[in-house]
This record gives C-alpha cells, structure tokens and sequence, in this order.
C-alpha cells in the first residue's frame, strides 16, 4: 500500500527505531529495495531526487512505485529528496509523491522557514508529508553540492522555534554526516543528537548514511534518528556488479542476465541497512 510518511514515523519515534529511505533510480533499484524490505517486513521510504525525476519522468516513478506499493505487502512511501523547485515539488504531490523533503539549506533562517511553511500548508491538504532540512550537510548528492567548509550543524534551539514555525512533519539534522563515501571516518555529534531529540518530537532524519559505520548508524537510532537515507551505498554495489559481469562476459546484450546480480547486490545491502534501523518486523 502507498502511504504517506506520517504514520509510519510517528511509530518509530514511539518505538525507537528507524525507517529506511533509499533512493532508486530505474525498475530494477526499485524492485530490488521492495524485495528487501519485503523480506525484513518493514515499512520502507522510497525516494528519488530531482535529477531523477528528470530523469525517469513524474509519471513514470509514480507508476512504477504505484504499482510496487500495490503488489507488495509492506506499506511504501514514494517521497521527492532534496527538493529545491517548489514548482516541481507542487507537481510531484499533484501527481501522486505521498512525500516530499524541501531542502531550503541553502537559503537563510527565514527564507528556509518560509519555503517549509508553503510546503506544508500545500502537502497537508492533500494528506501528503514534508521533510525539511536545518543546518546543512556536507558532501554531493546528485546536482546539489555542499562543500565541507559550508556545512552547518543543526542548533537544538533553533529546531524547537523551526518546528513549531513551520509545522514540519519530519527534520533532517546535520550532526557530522555527509553525502557520498567519506575520506575518514565520520565523527558523529552525539550530544547534538540528544539535545535535538530532548527538544522537539518530529521524526529526525539522518542524511549521508551510506559508509557510516554500522555501530554508528545502530547508536544514531538508539539516540533517536527516525529515518536513515541511502543512496550512494546502492549505487556503488549495483555498479560494481554490472562492471564484474561485463569483466568476465564483454560480450553479454541481455539486460537480464547483467541486472540480475546487480538487483541481487542491491536486495543485500538494502537488508542490512534495515537490520541496523531495527525495523524488521515493523510493517
Ligand atoms: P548517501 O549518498 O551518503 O547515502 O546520502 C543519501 C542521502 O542523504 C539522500 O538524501
Ligand atoms: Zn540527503
Ligand atoms: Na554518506
């Protein structure tokens, strides 16, 4: 079933776990985190970020997860990440995205809390839900790019007054991780972790997990994290298994035969992403 983020959020801050979001880019990304999550019976956040969407096509991700969430037991969420164009984002919920995230990081205090209010008044008519992000996280997430100097943690405080301003459903925070693979180890912020949890009851939203270490990622849910997102640690597994086909076999032509193992590559990260958000069971 295609639902949106709302209640299945709210359930894991009560429950203290975390939902997985990974971001999909064709059939077979998609059809391979369904079967993930199928098996882990867990609710599970499907995104696509706006170059995928001009990608693929509104249509056609909407039909596509449409027909997923339909086909498939667990609830699914079909949700637009890191949105910049209102105009786009109006036209995603218009067409049948049950979620969408504004990313208004870039713009300052007020201006982000007035594209976040917009939003919500127009997602909550139509029963849809909304992720904002305060603060800025590091790192490059397909055309939006942040670079390590211009990252900003998230202030609890100015959760408390963004949350009640805008009415956000769910809050992206920025507590040392970045998109993409990381040069070290990523230090997490904790205590910035638990005072933001302390002072607002939204859903928190963990960005850049890929290539977080898996006892961080397990801590960052224990302190309250409520949804991780995945994108690159997909990408990079679906690749290198198309690449080993076409290493062994140059000749291979059926898609088939070379999406197989991809799709399967994908099936196992997806599965052990969801073990680390303790939402196996959860559906
Ligand atoms: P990673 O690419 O580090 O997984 O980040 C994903 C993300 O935050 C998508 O919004
Ligand atoms: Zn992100
Ligand atoms: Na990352």
């Amino acid at each position: 079933e295609l639902v949106s983020s709302r209640k299945i959020l709210k359930d894991a801050v009560k429950g203290n776990y975390a939902i997985a979001a990974f971001n999909v880019h064709n059939m077979e990304t998609l059809k391979a985190v369904i079967k993930g999550a199928v098996e882990m019976d867990t609710p599970v956040i499907i995104q696509t970020s706006q170059s995928t969407v001009k990608y693929a096509g509104i249509e056609y991700l909407v039909a596509l997860v449409g027909t997923a969430a339909k086909l498939s037991s667990v609830p699914v969420v079909l949700h637009l990440d890191h949105c910049t164009d209102w105009e786009l984002a109006k036209k995603c919920i218009d067409a049948g995205y049950t979620s969408i995230m504004v990313d208004g990081s870039m713009l300052s205090y007020e201006e982000n809390v007035a594209l976040v209010k917009k939003a919500v008044e127009y997602a909550h008519l139509r029963d849809v839900t909304v992720e904002a992000e305060l603060g800025r996280v590091a790192g490059v997430e397909d055309d939006l790019s942040v670079e390590e100097e211009k990252s900003l943690y998230t202030d609890p405080d100015l959760a408390v007054d963004f949350v009640e301003k805008t009415g956000v459903d769910s809050l992206a925070i920025a507590i040392g991780t970045a998109h993409g693979v990381y040069k070290g180890e990523p230090k997490l912020d904790y205590e910035r972790l638990s005072a933001i949890r302390r002072k607002v009851d939204v859903p928190l939203v963990l960005h850049g997990a890929s290539c977080v270490p898996d006892e961080s990622i397990i801590k960052a849910v224990e302190l309250g994290i409520n949804k991780i997102n995945i994108a690159t640690e997909l990408k990079m597994p679906f690749a290198d298994a198309i690449k080993r086909v076409f290493k062994e076999k140059p000749q291979e032509d059926d898609p088939r035969k070379y999406f197989t193992p991809a799709m399967d590559a994908v099936t196992e990260v997806v599965k052990h992403k969801i073990g680390l958000c303790s939402s196996a069971g959860k559906a």
